[in-house]
Protein backbone atom coordinates (compact mmCIF):
# COMPACT_ATOMS: atom_id res chain seq x y z
CA UNK A 1 0.00 0.00 0.00
CA UNK A 2 1.40 3.47 -0.82
CA UNK A 3 0.92 5.92 2.16
CA UNK A 4 2.97 8.51 0.49
CA UNK A 5 1.00 9.05 -2.29
CA UNK A 6 -1.82 7.03 -1.97
CA UNK A 7 -4.67 6.46 -4.33
CA UNK A 8 -8.47 6.75 -2.88
CA UNK A 9 -11.54 5.15 -3.86
CA UNK A 10 -14.43 6.68 -2.86
CA UNK A 11 -17.86 4.62 -2.52
CA UNK A 12 -20.91 6.73 -2.46
CA UNK A 13 -21.08 9.62 -4.67
CA UNK A 14 -23.52 11.57 -2.08
CA UNK A 15 -23.32 14.81 -0.02
CA UNK A 16 -20.80 12.87 2.14
CA UNK A 17 -18.55 11.29 -0.97
CA UNK A 18 -18.88 14.25 -2.91
CA UNK A 19 -16.96 16.14 -0.80
CA UNK A 20 -14.35 13.81 0.44
CA UNK A 21 -13.43 13.03 -3.06
CA UNK A 22 -13.74 16.72 -4.18
CA UNK A 23 -11.52 17.69 -1.01
CA UNK A 24 -9.04 14.45 -1.63
CA UNK A 25 -8.62 15.34 -5.17
CA UNK A 26 -7.66 19.13 -4.33
CA UNK A 27 -5.06 17.99 -1.88
CA UNK A 28 -3.58 16.21 -4.61
CA UNK A 29 -4.37 12.62 -4.43
CA UNK A 30 -5.63 10.60 -7.43
CA UNK A 31 -10.03 10.18 -6.76
CA UNK A 32 -12.15 7.89 -8.03
CA UNK A 33 -15.92 8.37 -6.78
CA UNK A 34 -18.08 5.22 -7.70
CA UNK A 35 -21.56 4.63 -6.89
CA UNK A 36 -24.10 1.89 -8.06
CA UNK A 37 -26.50 4.55 -9.46
CA UNK A 38 -26.27 4.98 -12.98
CA UNK A 39 -28.08 8.29 -13.88
CA UNK A 40 -26.07 9.77 -11.09
CA UNK A 41 -22.69 8.85 -12.35
CA UNK A 42 -23.31 9.57 -15.68
CA UNK A 43 -24.29 13.40 -14.87
CA UNK A 44 -20.97 13.71 -12.57
CA UNK A 45 -18.80 12.36 -15.79
CA UNK A 46 -20.62 14.64 -17.90
CA UNK A 47 -19.99 17.44 -15.22
CA UNK A 48 -22.91 18.23 -13.61
CA UNK A 49 -23.73 18.16 -10.14
CA UNK A 50 -26.66 15.99 -9.49
CA UNK A 51 -27.20 17.64 -5.97
CA UNK A 52 -26.92 21.13 -4.73
CA UNK A 53 -23.76 22.02 -2.55
CA UNK A 54 -22.54 25.31 -2.08
CA UNK A 55 -18.88 25.26 -3.93
CA UNK A 56 -18.87 22.04 -4.44
CA UNK A 57 -19.33 22.13 -8.40
CA UNK A 58 -16.85 23.84 -8.78
CA UNK A 59 -14.39 22.14 -6.52
CA UNK A 60 -15.20 18.94 -8.72
CA UNK A 61 -15.10 20.71 -12.20
CA UNK A 62 -11.86 21.93 -11.17
CA UNK A 63 -9.98 18.56 -10.05
CA UNK A 64 -11.87 16.68 -12.91
CA UNK A 65 -10.75 18.62 -15.19
CA UNK A 66 -6.67 18.42 -13.77
CA UNK A 67 -7.37 14.44 -13.91
CA UNK A 68 -7.54 14.12 -9.94
CA UNK A 69 -11.28 12.82 -10.03
CA UNK A 70 -13.05 10.57 -11.51
CA UNK A 71 -16.59 9.16 -11.46
CA UNK A 72 -17.60 5.40 -12.39
CA UNK A 73 -19.94 2.60 -11.65
CA UNK A 74 -16.85 0.18 -11.50
CA UNK A 75 -16.67 -1.20 -8.31
CA UNK A 76 -14.13 -3.56 -8.84
CA UNK A 77 -11.76 -1.57 -11.12
CA UNK A 78 -12.26 1.55 -8.35
CA UNK A 79 -11.30 -1.14 -5.45
CA UNK A 80 -8.50 -2.91 -7.13
CA UNK A 81 -6.56 0.62 -7.96
CA UNK A 82 -7.30 2.13 -4.61
CA UNK A 83 -4.74 1.97 -1.84
CA UNK A 84 -7.62 3.64 0.53
CA UNK A 85 -11.11 3.57 0.39
CA UNK A 86 -13.40 5.54 1.72
CA UNK A 87 -16.96 4.03 2.66
CA UNK A 88 -19.61 6.83 1.98
CA UNK A 89 -22.92 5.15 1.10
CA UNK A 90 -26.14 6.05 2.56
CA UNK A 91 -27.14 4.61 5.91
CA UNK A 92 -30.80 5.17 6.14
CA UNK A 93 -33.89 4.49 7.92
CA UNK A 94 -35.81 0.87 7.97
CA UNK A 95 -39.66 2.15 8.05
CA UNK A 96 -39.82 1.53 11.37
CA UNK A 97 -36.78 3.61 11.68
CA UNK A 98 -33.77 1.08 12.93
CA UNK A 99 -30.56 1.93 10.56
CA UNK A 100 -30.40 0.01 7.02
CA UNK A 101 -26.53 -0.85 6.88
CA UNK A 102 -27.34 -2.84 3.51
CA UNK A 103 -25.75 -0.73 1.50
CA UNK A 104 -22.01 -0.77 4.06
CA UNK A 105 -22.68 -4.42 4.43
CA UNK A 106 -22.89 -5.13 0.34
CA UNK A 107 -19.83 -2.77 -0.19
CA UNK A 108 -17.93 -4.55 2.60
CA UNK A 109 -18.56 -7.67 0.61
CA UNK A 110 -17.47 -6.21 -2.92
CA UNK A 111 -14.19 -5.45 -1.02
CA UNK A 112 -13.92 -8.77 0.34
CA UNK A 113 -14.41 -10.10 -3.44
CA UNK A 114 -12.19 -7.69 -4.98
CA UNK A 115 -9.55 -6.55 -3.13
CA UNK A 116 -5.82 -7.39 -4.37
CA UNK A 117 -3.44 -6.22 -2.15
CA UNK A 118 -3.34 -4.11 1.26
CA UNK A 119 -5.56 -1.67 1.85
CA UNK A 120 -7.17 0.95 4.84
CA UNK A 121 -10.77 0.70 4.51
CA UNK A 122 -12.38 3.98 6.00
CA UNK A 123 -16.25 4.25 7.13
CA UNK A 124 -17.18 7.54 6.52
CA UNK A 125 -20.86 6.51 6.48
CA UNK A 126 -23.23 6.89 10.28
CA UNK A 127 -23.05 3.19 11.12
CA UNK A 128 -23.78 1.50 14.45
CA UNK A 129 -21.60 0.33 17.22
CA UNK A 130 -19.83 -3.09 15.78
CA UNK A 131 -20.06 -1.91 12.49
CA UNK A 132 -16.61 -1.44 11.92
CA UNK A 133 -15.90 -4.95 13.54
CA UNK A 134 -18.75 -6.40 11.08
CA UNK A 135 -17.03 -4.81 8.01
CA UNK A 136 -13.88 -6.20 9.23
CA UNK A 137 -14.87 -9.69 9.29
CA UNK A 138 -17.47 -9.58 6.31
CA UNK A 139 -13.82 -8.35 4.16
CA UNK A 140 -12.24 -11.59 6.01
CA UNK A 141 -14.85 -14.05 4.69
CA UNK A 142 -15.04 -13.07 1.19
CA UNK A 143 -11.01 -13.33 1.47
CA UNK A 144 -11.57 -16.80 3.25
CA UNK A 145 -14.15 -18.02 0.06
CA UNK A 146 -12.20 -16.84 -2.06
CA UNK A 147 -8.65 -18.57 -0.93
CA UNK A 148 -10.95 -21.73 -0.26
CA UNK A 149 -11.60 -21.38 -4.21
CA UNK A 150 -15.13 -20.80 -3.61
CA UNK A 151 -15.80 -19.32 -6.98
CA UNK A 152 -16.46 -15.78 -6.51
CA UNK A 153 -15.78 -14.36 -9.70
CA UNK A 154 -13.62 -11.22 -9.12
CA UNK A 155 -11.50 -10.41 -12.39
CA UNK A 156 -12.48 -8.72 -15.42
CA UNK A 157 -12.15 -12.08 -16.84
CA UNK A 158 -14.98 -13.78 -14.58
CA UNK A 159 -12.17 -15.80 -13.29
CA UNK A 160 -11.94 -16.29 -9.60
CA UNK A 161 -8.69 -14.27 -8.78
CA UNK A 162 -6.32 -15.82 -6.58
CA UNK A 163 -5.73 -14.02 -3.13
CA UNK A 164 -2.21 -12.32 -3.05
CA UNK A 165 0.00 -13.21 0.36
CA UNK A 166 -0.17 -9.71 1.37
CA UNK A 167 -4.06 -9.23 1.19
CA UNK A 168 -4.39 -7.24 4.45
CA UNK A 169 -7.31 -5.05 5.03
CA UNK A 170 -7.41 -3.00 8.22
CA UNK A 171 -11.26 -1.58 8.61
CA UNK A 172 -11.06 2.23 10.85
CA UNK A 173 -13.83 4.21 11.48
CA UNK A 174 -13.57 8.13 10.57
CA UNK A 175 -17.32 9.55 10.98
CA UNK A 176 -18.44 12.51 9.40
CA UNK A 177 -19.27 15.65 11.11
CA UNK A 178 -19.98 18.58 8.24
CA UNK A 179 -23.39 20.12 7.33
CA UNK A 180 -25.04 20.37 4.25
CA UNK A 181 -24.93 23.94 2.83
CA UNK A 182 -21.66 24.59 4.38
CA UNK A 183 -19.80 21.38 3.75
CA UNK A 184 -16.27 22.23 1.97
CA UNK A 185 -16.01 24.75 4.91
CA UNK A 186 -16.84 21.92 7.71
CA UNK A 187 -14.39 19.03 6.01
CA UNK A 188 -11.72 21.31 5.76
CA UNK A 189 -12.60 23.32 8.99
CA UNK A 190 -14.00 20.62 11.65
CA UNK A 191 -13.79 21.49 15.30
CA UNK A 192 -12.05 17.44 15.25
CA UNK A 193 -11.56 14.55 13.51
CA UNK A 194 -12.31 11.32 15.32
CA UNK A 195 -10.81 8.02 14.45
CA UNK A 196 -11.61 4.68 15.56
CA UNK A 197 -8.71 2.51 14.73
CA UNK A 198 -7.31 -0.79 15.43
CA UNK A 199 -3.58 -0.22 15.21
CA UNK A 200 -1.06 2.67 15.60
CA UNK A 201 -0.14 2.47 11.90
CA UNK A 202 -4.13 2.85 10.29
CA UNK A 203 -4.24 6.25 12.68
CA UNK A 204 -1.47 7.48 11.21
CA UNK A 205 -2.42 7.15 6.94
CA UNK A 206 -5.50 9.07 8.19
CA UNK A 207 -3.78 11.52 9.71
CA UNK A 208 -1.10 12.46 6.46
CA UNK A 209 -4.60 12.15 5.03
CA UNK A 210 -5.58 14.87 6.55
CA UNK A 211 -2.57 16.82 7.16
CA UNK A 212 -3.76 19.97 5.46
CA UNK A 213 -6.75 19.80 7.93
CA UNK A 214 -6.38 21.82 11.26
CA UNK A 215 -8.37 20.62 14.00
CA UNK A 216 -7.73 18.13 16.96
CA UNK A 217 -7.00 15.02 15.92
CA UNK A 218 -8.58 12.16 17.92
CA UNK A 219 -7.46 8.57 18.07
CA UNK A 220 -9.93 6.14 19.78
CA UNK A 221 -11.62 2.65 19.17
CA UNK A 222 -13.82 2.00 16.50
CA UNK A 223 -16.41 1.67 18.91
CA UNK A 224 -16.24 4.82 20.49
CA UNK A 225 -15.70 6.41 17.10
CA UNK A 226 -19.23 5.28 15.96
CA UNK A 227 -20.48 6.20 18.99
CA UNK A 228 -19.08 9.69 19.22
CA UNK A 229 -21.31 10.45 16.08
CA UNK A 230 -24.43 9.15 17.36
CA UNK A 231 -23.92 11.21 20.66
CA UNK A 232 -22.96 14.21 19.00
CA UNK A 233 -25.99 14.20 16.84
CA UNK A 234 -28.96 13.47 19.44
CA UNK A 235 -26.77 16.06 21.52
CA UNK A 236 -27.45 18.79 18.67
CA UNK A 237 -30.94 17.41 18.22
CA UNK A 238 -31.79 17.54 22.40
CA UNK A 239 -30.57 21.35 22.08
CA UNK A 240 -33.25 22.30 19.35
CA UNK A 241 -35.70 20.16 20.63
CA UNK A 242 -35.35 21.44 24.05
CA UNK A 243 -35.64 25.22 22.93
CA UNK A 244 -38.77 24.09 21.17
CA UNK A 245 -40.32 22.48 24.37
CA UNK A 246 -39.36 26.31 25.79
CA UNK A 247 -40.63 28.24 22.93
CA UNK A 248 -44.24 26.46 23.54
CA UNK A 249 -43.73 27.71 27.51
CA UNK A 250 -42.81 30.97 26.42
CA UNK A 251 -46.02 31.34 23.98
CA UNK A 252 -48.46 30.45 27.28
CA UNK A 253 -46.41 32.76 29.66
CA UNK A 254 -46.08 35.66 27.23
CA UNK A 255 -42.34 34.96 26.86
CA UNK A 256 -40.28 35.78 23.71
CA UNK A 257 -37.92 32.57 23.04
CA UNK A 258 -35.50 34.46 20.93
CA UNK A 259 -34.82 36.67 24.21
CA UNK A 260 -34.45 33.60 26.17
CA UNK A 261 -32.57 31.35 24.59
CA UNK A 262 -29.92 35.00 23.61
CA UNK A 263 -29.82 35.19 27.86
CA UNK A 264 -29.13 31.64 28.18
CA UNK A 265 -26.82 31.72 25.39
CA UNK A 266 -24.67 34.16 27.09
CA UNK A 267 -23.67 30.81 29.61
CA UNK A 268 -20.56 29.66 28.21
CA UNK A 269 -21.29 25.94 29.06
CA UNK A 270 -24.41 26.46 27.29
CA UNK A 271 -23.30 28.39 23.82
CA UNK A 272 -25.61 29.69 21.45
CA UNK A 273 -25.66 27.22 18.87
CA UNK A 274 -28.88 25.05 18.17
CA UNK A 275 -31.48 27.02 20.03
CA UNK A 276 -33.10 28.53 17.25
CA UNK A 277 -36.71 27.53 17.88
CA UNK A 278 -38.61 26.65 14.90
CA UNK A 279 -40.91 24.01 13.17
CA UNK A 280 -38.59 20.88 14.15
CA UNK A 281 -35.52 19.70 12.90
CA UNK A 282 -35.02 17.43 9.76
CA UNK A 283 -32.32 16.36 6.94
CA UNK A 284 -30.76 13.15 6.61
CA UNK A 285 -29.02 12.92 9.96
CA UNK A 286 -30.89 14.59 13.11
CA UNK A 287 -34.19 12.35 12.87
CA UNK A 288 -32.30 9.24 11.52
CA UNK A 289 -29.76 9.11 14.09
CA UNK A 290 -31.82 9.70 16.64
CA UNK A 291 -34.11 7.58 15.99
CA UNK A 292 -31.28 4.65 15.33
CA UNK A 293 -29.88 5.30 18.60
CA UNK A 294 -33.29 4.85 20.28
CA UNK A 295 -33.91 1.33 18.52
CA UNK A 296 -30.00 0.45 19.02
CA UNK A 297 -30.94 1.04 23.12
CA UNK A 298 -34.37 -1.12 22.69
CA UNK A 299 -32.65 -3.67 21.20
CA UNK A 300 -30.28 -4.20 24.40
CA UNK A 301 -32.98 -3.81 26.70
CA UNK A 302 -32.05 0.05 27.72
CA UNK A 303 -34.83 2.45 27.77
CA UNK A 304 -33.45 5.54 26.85
CA UNK A 305 -35.96 8.35 27.51
CA UNK A 306 -33.93 11.55 26.47
CA UNK A 307 -33.62 10.64 23.60
CA UNK A 308 -37.03 9.00 22.96
CA UNK A 309 -38.10 12.55 24.00
CA UNK A 310 -36.18 14.30 21.29
CA UNK A 311 -37.71 12.99 18.41
CA UNK A 312 -41.30 12.76 20.39
CA UNK A 313 -41.18 16.90 20.75
CA UNK A 314 -39.84 16.84 17.48
CA UNK A 315 -42.80 15.39 16.09
CA UNK A 316 -44.93 17.12 17.83
CA UNK A 317 -43.19 20.22 16.95
CA UNK A 318 -43.58 19.67 12.71
CA UNK A 319 -47.46 19.02 13.50
CA UNK A 320 -48.22 21.62 15.56
CA UNK A 321 -47.71 23.58 12.48
CA UNK A 322 -50.99 22.85 11.04
CA UNK A 323 -52.72 23.35 14.20
CA UNK A 324 -51.15 26.68 14.57
CA UNK A 325 -52.52 27.35 11.33
CA UNK A 326 -55.90 25.89 11.99
CA UNK A 327 -56.47 28.09 15.14
CA UNK A 328 -55.42 31.04 13.39
CA UNK A 329 -58.02 30.40 10.38
CA UNK A 330 -60.69 28.58 11.88
CA UNK A 331 -60.91 25.81 9.09
CA UNK A 332 -58.69 24.75 6.42
CA UNK A 333 -60.43 22.97 4.00
CA UNK A 334 -60.62 24.93 0.74
CA UNK A 335 -58.00 27.21 2.13
CA UNK A 336 -54.82 28.30 -0.66
CA UNK A 337 -52.23 27.83 1.65
CA UNK A 338 -48.38 28.95 0.23
CA UNK A 339 -45.53 27.48 1.35
CA UNK A 340 -42.40 29.21 1.49
CA UNK A 341 -39.33 26.98 1.87
CA UNK A 342 -39.20 23.34 1.79
CA UNK A 343 -35.52 22.13 2.33
CA UNK A 344 -34.80 21.33 5.69
CA UNK A 345 -32.50 23.75 6.00
CA UNK A 346 -31.21 27.06 3.40
CA UNK A 347 -28.74 26.15 1.23
CA UNK A 348 -29.44 22.62 0.10
CA UNK A 349 -32.13 20.65 -1.88
CA UNK A 350 -32.26 18.06 0.44
CA UNK A 351 -35.99 17.31 1.43
CA UNK A 352 -35.11 13.85 3.50
CA UNK A 353 -37.40 14.25 7.18
CA UNK A 354 -37.51 17.90 6.52
CA UNK A 355 -40.67 19.40 8.05
CA UNK A 356 -42.46 20.47 5.11
CA UNK A 357 -43.34 16.83 4.49
CA UNK A 358 -45.32 16.36 7.29
CA UNK A 359 -46.43 20.06 7.29
CA UNK A 360 -47.72 19.48 3.09
CA UNK A 361 -48.77 16.03 4.28
CA UNK A 362 -51.02 17.92 7.20
CA UNK A 363 -52.48 20.59 4.96
CA UNK A 364 -53.67 18.35 2.37
CA UNK A 365 -55.34 16.08 4.71
CA UNK A 366 -56.91 19.45 5.67
CA UNK A 367 -58.16 19.51 2.53
CA UNK A 368 -56.20 22.73 1.76
CA UNK A 369 -54.71 23.29 -1.83
CA UNK A 370 -50.76 23.96 -1.25
CA UNK A 371 -49.12 26.85 -3.32
CA UNK A 372 -45.32 25.85 -2.59
CA UNK A 373 -41.84 27.76 -3.62
CA UNK A 374 -38.44 26.75 -2.61
CA UNK A 375 -34.99 28.42 -4.44
CA UNK A 376 -33.27 24.44 -4.41
CA UNK A 377 -35.96 21.66 -3.83
CA UNK A 378 -38.68 21.86 -5.38
CA UNK A 379 -37.77 18.94 -7.79
CA UNK A 380 -37.30 16.84 -5.11
CA UNK A 381 -40.76 17.44 -3.50
CA UNK A 382 -42.65 17.29 -6.40
CA UNK A 383 -41.59 12.99 -6.77
CA UNK A 384 -43.28 13.03 -3.22
CA UNK A 385 -46.35 15.54 -3.51
CA UNK A 386 -46.92 16.04 -7.25
CA UNK A 387 -50.75 17.32 -6.30
CA UNK A 388 -48.46 20.48 -4.59
CA UNK A 389 -48.18 23.63 -7.42
CA UNK A 390 -45.26 25.31 -7.99
CA UNK A 391 -44.62 28.30 -8.70
CA UNK A 392 -41.29 30.57 -10.05
CA UNK A 393 -41.27 32.84 -7.35
CA UNK A 394 -42.18 33.69 -3.74
CA UNK A 395 -44.25 36.12 -4.90
CA UNK A 396 -46.41 34.19 -7.22
CA UNK A 397 -47.07 31.58 -4.50
CA UNK A 398 -48.72 33.86 -2.01
CA UNK A 399 -50.51 35.19 -4.65
CA UNK A 400 -54.59 35.54 -3.65
CA UNK A 401 -53.49 33.05 -0.71
CA UNK A 402 -55.30 32.25 2.38
CA UNK A 403 -52.61 32.31 4.47
CA UNK A 404 -48.73 31.39 4.10
CA UNK A 405 -46.19 29.36 6.19
CA UNK A 406 -42.32 30.24 6.49
CA UNK A 407 -40.82 26.71 6.51
CA UNK A 408 -37.17 27.48 5.87
CA UNK A 409 -34.98 30.41 6.28
CA UNK A 410 -33.57 31.20 2.88
CA UNK A 411 -31.94 34.55 2.72
CA UNK A 412 -34.39 35.17 -0.39
CA UNK A 413 -37.26 34.99 2.00
CA UNK A 414 -35.62 37.38 4.70
CA UNK A 415 -35.10 40.18 1.38
CA UNK A 416 -38.59 40.13 0.45
CA UNK A 417 -40.48 42.94 0.38
CA UNK A 418 -43.45 42.03 2.64
CA UNK A 419 -45.84 44.91 1.93
CA UNK A 420 -45.88 43.36 -1.43
CA UNK A 421 -46.27 39.61 -0.28
CA UNK A 422 -49.08 41.82 2.13
CA UNK A 423 -51.05 42.73 -0.94
CA UNK A 424 -50.88 40.03 -2.98
CA UNK A 425 -52.47 37.49 -0.29
CA UNK A 426 -56.28 37.23 -0.12
CA UNK A 427 -55.96 36.63 3.71
CA UNK A 428 -52.87 37.98 5.44
CA UNK A 429 -52.62 35.01 7.37
CA UNK A 430 -48.40 34.66 7.96
CA UNK A 431 -47.31 31.76 9.84
CA UNK A 432 -43.06 32.15 10.33
CA UNK A 433 -41.91 28.97 11.21
CA UNK A 434 -38.13 30.08 11.85
CA UNK A 435 -38.77 33.63 13.80
CA UNK A 436 -37.02 35.46 11.02
CA UNK A 437 -39.47 38.54 10.98
CA UNK A 438 -40.39 41.04 13.97
CA UNK A 439 -43.65 40.36 15.16
CA UNK A 440 -44.34 44.52 15.57
CA UNK A 441 -43.60 45.23 11.87
CA UNK A 442 -45.30 42.36 10.54
CA UNK A 443 -48.34 43.72 12.34
CA UNK A 444 -47.51 47.25 11.62
CA UNK A 445 -47.68 45.76 7.58
CA UNK A 446 -51.31 44.80 8.87
CA UNK A 447 -50.41 40.84 8.74
CA UNK A 448 -52.36 38.78 11.13
CA UNK A 449 -48.70 36.87 12.48
CA UNK A 450 -47.40 34.10 14.29
CA UNK A 451 -44.23 32.54 14.85
CA UNK A 452 -42.85 30.43 17.66
CA UNK A 453 -42.15 31.14 21.17
CA UNK A 454 -42.89 34.69 20.63
CA UNK A 455 -46.59 36.39 21.02
N1 LIG B 1 -25.56 14.39 4.50
C1 LIG B 1 -24.96 14.79 5.60
O1 LIG B 1 -25.03 15.95 6.00
C2 LIG B 1 -24.13 13.82 6.41
C3 LIG B 1 -23.24 14.31 7.36
C4 LIG B 1 -22.48 13.39 8.09
C5 LIG B 1 -22.63 12.03 7.89
N2 LIG B 1 -23.54 11.59 6.97
C6 LIG B 1 -23.65 10.15 6.76
O2 LIG B 1 -22.90 9.81 5.60
C7 LIG B 1 -23.54 8.76 4.87
C8 LIG B 1 -23.84 9.23 3.47
O3 LIG B 1 -24.74 10.32 3.55
P1 LIG B 1 -25.11 11.21 2.27
O4 LIG B 1 -25.97 12.31 2.75
O5 LIG B 1 -23.88 11.51 1.49
O6 LIG B 1 -25.99 10.15 1.46
P2 LIG B 1 -26.50 10.25 -0.06
O7 LIG B 1 -27.79 9.55 -0.08
O8 LIG B 1 -26.42 11.66 -0.53
O9 LIG B 1 -25.40 9.43 -0.85
C9 LIG B 1 -25.20 8.06 -0.69
C10 LIG B 1 -24.78 7.51 -2.03
O10 LIG B 1 -24.43 6.13 -1.88
C11 LIG B 1 -24.81 5.45 -3.06
N3 LIG B 1 -24.88 4.00 -2.79
C12 LIG B 1 -25.82 3.34 -2.06
N4 LIG B 1 -25.52 2.04 -2.04
C13 LIG B 1 -24.38 1.87 -2.76
C14 LIG B 1 -23.56 0.75 -3.09
N5 LIG B 1 -23.87 -0.47 -2.64
N6 LIG B 1 -22.46 0.95 -3.84
C15 LIG B 1 -22.14 2.19 -4.28
N7 LIG B 1 -22.87 3.29 -4.00
C16 LIG B 1 -23.97 3.12 -3.25
C17 LIG B 1 -26.15 6.07 -3.41
O11 LIG B 1 -26.50 5.86 -4.77
C18 LIG B 1 -25.89 7.55 -3.08
O12 LIG B 1 -25.44 8.26 -4.23
C19 LIG B 1 -24.77 8.40 5.70
O13 LIG B 1 -24.42 7.35 6.56
C20 LIG B 1 -25.05 9.66 6.49
O14 LIG B 1 -25.73 9.39 7.69
C21 LIG B 1 -24.27 12.45 6.21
Amino acid sequence: MDTENPTICVIGSGYVGLTVGAVMADFGYTVVSVDSDEAKTAHLQRGTLPIFEPGLDELIQKNAAQGRLAFTTDIQGAIRRADIIFIAVGTPSTPEGRVDTGAVEAVARSIGQYVNGPKLVVIKSTVPTGTTERVTRAIAEELARRREGGGHATTEDNAPSAVPADCDVEVASCPEFLRESTALQDFLHPSRVVVGVNSPRAAEVIRRLYAKVNAPFFVTTPINAELIKYTSNAMLALKISFINEIASFCELVGADVQEVARGVALDHRIGPSYLLAGVGFGGSCFPKDTRALDWAAQDLGLEMPIVQAITEVNERQKRGVVHKLRGLLGTLAGTRVAVLGLSYKPNTDDIRDAPSLTVVRDLLAESASVVAYDPQAMRHFRQVFPQTTFTADPYEAVEEAGAAVLLTEWQEFRDLDMARVRRLMRRPVFLDGRNIFDPAAMRALGFQYASIGRV
